[in-house]
């Protein structure tokens, strides 16, 4: 062959990576595994094949987890936990760097091993997979060393819950194991049916590590073992990631059981390309977006958006990239795109797409092998917004594409899906892509690159893409509780008393919607009495109708979510100047409502909240994460939008305005549920609203019966996040209900606050009153 001819070809020679070290590995352990429960492997039982879906070959046989392995493995993890959690943070850092340590030093086995099982290249799982996953512990040890410095006031929750699926098998343990143990909680973890080995070697590396035992504990099974550790009584908290389905299966069947939960689930992520973008940089990145891990990614940019001006030239570039793309062998260092996972995945993948008929197909005209999960690189173009291709997750190597004529319009076409994991957008015109980033409905965006991850920085979505977020400073809320002790709060009844005749001129409260009084749709109202039985006024009672328009009102208020933390500190400062004004006023309300001395000094309490939330309105702020690429990661707090919240029973004034402030300071719009029992003095406060210069719809107040309302709230696909603090028995309700659109739910789970002390306000308000958007720019060398 003359060099000529090499050149024109460019032909690559076969580089394959050896599978020896790997397959001796799993011959040592017997090819066949058992559980690892309280730092011991079981005996294997009945179980299954895992087998290599390059080829078809068994690799192991696994067990299925019976009900005895899961409680066992909870025991373990139970027995564990305390006294890991007492352990100093130094301590714990110290096993996390052994781990990071020892995975780093079997890197190239741990990698073999991934793509035996995965399919996936070796050169991602050699240098993306498990350079992310040492990566993570070696964060996470930085985070169990600065536990007690840093997080003074949080603790551990006790054992958690983990199921992971198959696209990133060793990643999904680390982002789902290091943080957790960092902050001293101990954990039962299950891996994917289609790829637990490298889980398996994870448990070997834990013990030459010397963790404790019962710290790491690993199941393996279907999901019906998903399905026992989700249901299991022993588990204060459930980690997912995988489809949304299953996702909100987990939503559901953890309601009500004061499990904490995060769920990391599908996406179809648009890939936004303006006409000024460097169009083969623009190509380059497509190849990691979409045919990375064969598109097997739940954030792979799967959604084409090309401005309509360089869409043709555009699609010519991609095809000719495409034709390029080598697929084949996994083990192969020179190849593109691996095997998918599984024959029932490539089965999927094939009849979504031959199920079709809408726009263009085109598959690269790279050689497919016969045998093995192989499916070509796809490009579906000429779709549009209503095509089930743009919406449907297809979890393969398939792009879907459609173009856009202006950047609203972009805008308008990437935010039309139910999910918002991730977006990306390339333009060489840094005003436009900062303009657009944060128009954009997303948990991460990334400017001029794609699919970027780091431990530095949260990893998670919003809508039906889940809640929560993994890695950074943000992902450590979802493993540590507050400090604060907690007591069980009993339903608190009206008091009941005479019928006596109404004071004519007495106002009769409203509900307030929309910048309004309004009456109840319904027309009914209800009689409130003192604690003497004296007749103190009637207040609405507000029904399904009523809460849709309060949800309409406050979904109308978009333009709130965009003012300054200046404007809205101001707004909050004059509701509590005209609070005070009326401060006698409100506290005899308050004693009539409560049968109790002590209205006074709700008041100031409540004037002083509104006082705290000015002060965070406009210093909340986000986070820039350095991230080891050339670039940096902008944490930005935005708002969640549609907040419900049932307010306190116990603290009629004070327990509205510490659910509202927060939330309306960092942005979001209310519809707030007074106090079932004393609902008169929210109701009175919707007056110092009025003459506080609240824009119409941003602040709703309903009074009524808090189930029903609740249920409503809750079901409401308008509602981006219901908060209960009430003390009727609905948390269970409300998780249950929320699971329709996966929104997010922030319930006392029939616990009490002190609404008058410091666990009345605080970052855990600011914190459920934002979700943390990372954008991933281009800074520095
Ligand atoms: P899946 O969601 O069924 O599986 C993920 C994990 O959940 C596995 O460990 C599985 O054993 C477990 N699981 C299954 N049912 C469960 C249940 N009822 N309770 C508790 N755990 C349960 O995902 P699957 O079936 O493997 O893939 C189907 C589709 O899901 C894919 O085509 C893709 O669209 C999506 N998916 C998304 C992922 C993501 O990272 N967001 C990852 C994997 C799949």
């Amino acid at each position: 062959m003359t060099v000529k001819e090499i050149f024109e070809t460019m032909d690559y020679g076969p580089a394959p990576e050896s599978a020896a070290d790997a397959l001796a590995w799993l011959v040592d352990q017997g090819s066949a595994f058992g559980h690892f429960i309280n730092g011991k492997f079981t005996a294997p039982s009945e179980g299954f094949d895992s087998k290599n879906p390059a080829n078809g070959e068994v690799l192991a046989q696994l067990s299925q987890a019976s009900q005895d392995d899961v409680d066992t493995a909870v025991k373990a993890a139970r027995a564990a936990q305390k006294k890991w959690a007492a352990l100093p943070g130094h301590s714990r850092a110290r096993y996390l760097y052994a781990i990071a340590r020892l995975v780093q030093k079997h890197s190239r086995l741990f990698a073999v091993l991934e793509t035996l099982d995965n399919g996936k290249p070796i050169r991602e799982s050699r240098d993306i997979d498990i350079p992310l996953v040492h990566r993570h512990f070696y964060y996470h040890a930085g985070m169990a060393q600065l536990m007690d410095s840093e997080l003074p006031d949080r603790e551990a929750l006790g054992v958690c819950g983990q199921i992971i699926p198959w696209n990133f098998p060793l990643l999904m343990l680390a982002w789902k194991i290091a943080p957790a143990i960092a902050m001293g909680n101990t954990v039962v973890l299950k891996p994917a049916e289609y790829t637990s080995l490298t889980a398996l070697l994870f448990a070997d590396i834990c013990r030459q590590a010397g963790l404790p035992k019962g710290v790491v504990n690993i199941v393996t099974g279907d999901g019906a073992v998903g399905e026992m550790i989700v249901n299991h009584e022993g588990i204060e908290k459930i980690a997912f990631t995988g489809s949304t389905s299953v996702g909100r299966k987990i939503r559901e069947a953890t309601a009500g059981s004061c499990k904490a939960l995060t769920l990391e689930l599908g996406g179809k992520s648009p890939y936004i390309v303006f006409e000024d973008a460097d169009i083969d940089s623009a190509i380059e990145g497509l190849v990691d977006a979409i045919w990375f891990n064969q598109g097997q990614v739940c954030c792979a940019g799967s959604r084409l958006l090309v401005q309509e001006g360089i869409a043709d030239r555009f699609y010519t570039k991609l095809k000719a990239r495409m034709d390029g793309l080598r697929i084949g062998n996994p083990l192969d260092k020179c190849i593109d795109v691996g095997a998918v996972v599984d024959p029932v995945q490539l089965k999927t993948i094939t009849d979504l797409v031959d199920s079709n008929d809408d726009g263009e197909i085109y598959r690269a005209a790279t050689a497919v092998p016969a045998e093995g999960c192989f499916y070509p690189p796809t490009l579906i173009t000429g779709l549009s917004t209503a095509s089930k291709l743009m919406q449907e997750e297809i979890f393969g190597p398939v792009l879907c594409a459609m173009t856009f004529r202006t950047p609203g319009e972009a805008v308008e076409i990437a935010n039309n899906t139910r999910y918002g994991l991730a977006a990306t957008l390339w333009t060489e015109n840094v005003n436009l892509a900062l303009d657009i980033a944060p128009k954009l409905t997303a948990g991460m965006v990334w400017v001029n690159a794609t699919n970027l991850f780091d431990a530095a920085a949260g990893f998670g979505g919003v809508r039906e893409s889940g809640f929560g977020r993994e890695g950074g400073w943000e992902g450590l809320a979802a493993y540590t509780k507050p400090k604060a002790s907690t007591k069980s709060l009993t339903k608190i009844e009206a008091f009941i008393g005479e019928d006596g005749p109404v004071d004519p001129l007495d106002r009769t409260a409203k509900l307030y919607i929309g910048g309004k009084q309004a009456r109840p749709d319904g027309g009914y109202s209800q009689n409130i009495y003192a604690k003497n039985g004296k007749l103190l006024g009637q207040a609405p009672i507000a029904n399904r109708k009523d809460v849709r328009n309060a949800v309409e009102a406050a979904a109308g208020a978009s333009a709130w979510s965009k003012t300054t933390g200046h404007l809205r500190a101001q707004i909050l400062y004059y509701i509590a100047e005209n609070l005070s004004a009326r401060a006698d006023e409100f506290a005899a309300r308050i004693d009539a409502l409560t049968g109790k001395k002590g209205g006074d000094k709700e008041v100031q309490a409540a004037i002083s909240r509104l006082f705290t939330y000015a002060a965070w309105a406009d210093k909340y702020d986000g986070q820039a994460h350095g991230v080891p690429i050339r670039g940096v990661a902008l944490a930005m707090k935005e708002p969640v939008g549609v907040i419900g919240a049932l307010c306190a029973d116990e603290a009629p004034l004070l327990g509205l305005v510490s659910a509202m402030a927060p939330a309306i300071a960092m942005g979001n719009r209310v519809v707030l549920t007074a106090s079932e029992a004393y609902p008169l003095a929210a109701l009175d406060f919707y007056q110092v609203l009025e003459t506080s210069d609240v824009p119409a719809g941003v602040v709703n107040i309903l009074s009524g019966n808090h189930e029903e309302l609740a249920k409503t709230l809750a079901d409401h696909l308008n509602v981006d996040a219901v908060w209960s603090f009430s003390s009727s028995d609905i948390s269970g309700l409300i998780e249950g209900a929320s699971a329709g659109n996966l929104k997010r739910t922030w319930a006392n789970n029939g616990q009490s606050r002190d609404w008058m002390g410091a666990a009345g306000e605080g970052k855990d308000f600011l914190e459920a009153a934002t979700v943390v958007k990372n954008i991933w720019i281009p800074y520095g060398e």
